[in-house]
């Protein structure tokens, strides 16, 4: 098994892992309702997102927390979106870069998770 290490392997990997979302019950109908069916915009910007995290392209401009802000995710989302980020790299990719991958996937995560709780109502 390979470590990600070009433009190729991070469409693969988010292709993969989008198409388990797609196919999730938990998650599905939260893209469902933001992507509407436009989900071709969505993976492009996710390959150039992650091309500028792990391959240090630097050609996503975005302030992704904001995106999540209105989604009213809950701590199920969160582990069902790391499960199947997990479970892609894990089933496709080995080495150092996938390994920081999950790193930062579960980093964000908790940024996210702390953030977002921070706008709730009390
Ligand atoms: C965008 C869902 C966690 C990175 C989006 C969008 C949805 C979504 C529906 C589209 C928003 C829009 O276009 O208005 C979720 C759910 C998550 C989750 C359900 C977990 C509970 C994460 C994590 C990361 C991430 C952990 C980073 C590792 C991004 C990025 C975008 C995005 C970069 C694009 C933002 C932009 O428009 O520039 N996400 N997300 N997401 N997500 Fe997530």
């Amino acid at each position: 098994m390979n470590d990600i290490t070009n433009i190729e392997d991070i469409k693969k990997m988010v292709d993969i892992f989008y198409d388990k979302v797609s196919k999730d019950p938990i998650l599905s109908p939260i893209f469902d309702k933001v992507i509407a069916g436009n989900w071709d915009h969505h993976l492009e910007k996710m390959y150039r997102f992650w091309g500028s995290m792990l391959l240090e392209q630097n050609n996503y401009y975005g302030n992704p927390l904001s995106k999540h802000i209105p989604l009213n995710l809950e701590e199920t989302h969160f582990e069902r979106w790391l499960l199947l980020f997990t479970q892609t790299i894990h089933e496709n990719f080995h080495g150092e870069v996938a390994n920081f991958a999950l790193m930062k996937a579960n980093n964000i995560a908790k940024v996210f998770q702390h953030r977002i709780s921070a706008f709730k109502d009390p």
